[in-house]
């Protein structure tokens, strides 16, 4: 379907550049209306095929499950807020028992906030109190949220930190980002000589090991560039974290929740980290931040960290729904994740054939980008021909979002129906060749 820009998109546009202070969108003039499944509709009626799942929060479809909609409302009419830290309340206690169930054996404990960036900032302070110790490792290209603690550990774009700086005591480290090698090697013959470097240079030269309370790692990183790592890398830095007494804290805000094919993304590496922190497709299109943590690490002292709305009743409905769907339907999930991860990435690799634009292809189960240069020798990002296939795509009905300096993220919901998927990929091949000049 075409998309029409009509004087009802235009107004609203032009309302909202007057009275909303800042965000993070591009050039692509989509106003939200309605929506369900594999489908969302503006205000005009122009109807998309939504592969960006709404920044991988709508997993399941668009508006997220029928049942999730059903349990928000039918919460919303008994109790929406119990002030669920400073009093009780059963479906918050519940909604952890039944999440437990998909962690590894002695994890026990969880802090329920309302974003990804919250759910990090509690990580960054449990860390730090249950190590006693200040500093904190990340990675270069990561994104862990926007608030000052997880800011400083934020590393994918100057614009997201300049001016915001003294930051807090974090010291980065280059990830695994192999088709842009940041040591310029090769894998696998460079040995995972990045995991090496942390141990060479940052942990030898700027760090005492002893100070590091956690490396923070998004096990694929998201905004970033969805950039997938070898497995050795994660499982190196795993065994940096233990020889040196730090926390592994997985970042599975984006990556999570059977985007990356598991419901935990870092299984995919057969590796456990020993925080892990969610949020996007947990609520079901709720806000809510989840911090898991491991039993042996102890508790936090009453009083020391805290919040107003965590463990909402009605973001709660919502998440206990979405992962009894999850529990219920994993097997097909899995099964549905894995043709999906298989269509996708056939046709995206013929893409990169026949495209010279097409620069590479990667990702994990529905958590696929596609890396567009100049030409493929030279490698140069080509953001403006990225920004041009993002909005023809668009104007042919295709939802989808950038990420990284020229990558664009394929992430349909994992329901999404199969001739939804197609004609989303004809559209997305479309947009290419014209702008290739085909
Ligand atoms: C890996 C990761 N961590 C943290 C965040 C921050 O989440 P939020 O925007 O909910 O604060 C994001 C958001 O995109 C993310 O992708």
């Amino acid at each position: 379907m075409k998309f029409r820009l009509t004087p009802k998109i235009k107004d609203i546009i032009a309302r909202d550049r007057k009275v909303i202070m800042t965000t993070t969108r591009g050039e692509v003039p989509f106003v939200a209306s309605h929506g369900r499944g594999d489908f969302v509709y503006d205000v005009s009626g122009n109807r998309f095929i939504d592969f960006s799942s709404f920044i991988s929060v709508y997993n399941f479809g668009v508006n997220g499950t029928k049942e999730a909609a059903a349990a928000i409302s039918s919460q919303a009419a008994k109790l929406m807020h119990p002030a669920f830290t400073d009093y009780y309340a059963e479906q918050p206690v519940a909604f952890a028992e039944n999440l437990l169930t998909m962690f590894p054996k002695g994890f026990g404990k969880v802090f329920f906030s309302n974003s990804g960036t919250e759910a990090n900032e509690a990580a960054i302070k449990y860390s730090k109190l249950f190590t006693k110790r200040q500093y904190t490792i990340a990675f270069y290209n990561s994104f862990h949220g926007r608030t000052i603690g997880s800011l400083s550990l934020t590393s994918s774009k100057i614009a997201q930190r300049e001016r915001f700086g003294p930051f807090n005591s974090v010291v980065h480290a280059p990830y695994a980002y192999c088709y842009r090698c940041p040591l310029g090697k090769e894998y696998p013959s460079c040995g995972i000589a990045c995991a090496d470097y942390l141990k060479k240079y940052p942990l030898a030269k700027e760090v005492s090991p002893k100070e590091v309370s956690a490396i923070f790692i998004e096990p694929v990183q998201g905004e970033g560039g969805y950039v997938v790592p070898p497995r050795e890398f994660v499982k190196e830095v795993r065994k940096i974290a233990t020889d040196n007494g730090m926390l592994l804290v997985s970042d599975e805000v984006q990556a999570g929740y059977m985007r990356a094919g598991k419901f935990l993304a870092m299984d995919n590496f057969g590796v456990e980290a020993d925080i892990y922190t969610l949020a996007k497709a947990a609520g079901g299109g709720l806000p809510i931040g989840i911090t898991v943590a491991r039993n042996s690490l102890g508790n936090v002292p009453e009083g020391a960290h805290s919040n107003t709305f965590g463990g909402n009743l009605v973001s709660v409905a919502a998440a206990d729904t979405t992962l009894r769907y999850i529990k219920k339907n994993m097997r097909s999930l899995e099964a549905q994740i894995k043709e999906k991860n298989r269509i996708i990435m056939d046709r995206l690799n013929r893409m990169k054939d026949e495209y010279e634009i097409v620069g590479d292809v990667r990702g994990l189960g529905l958590m696929i980008g596609v890396e567009f240069v100049k030409d493929k020798k030279s490698k140069a990002p080509a953001v403006k021909e990225r920004d041009a296939v993002v909005l023809e795509s668009f104007n042919n009905g295709l939802l989808m979002l950038p990420c990284g300096e020229s990558v664009i993220r394929i992430i349909p919901p994992i329901t999404i129906s199969r001739s939804s998927l197609e004609e989303g990929l004809d559209i997305l091949e479309a947009a290419i060749r014209k702008s290739c000049g085909k």
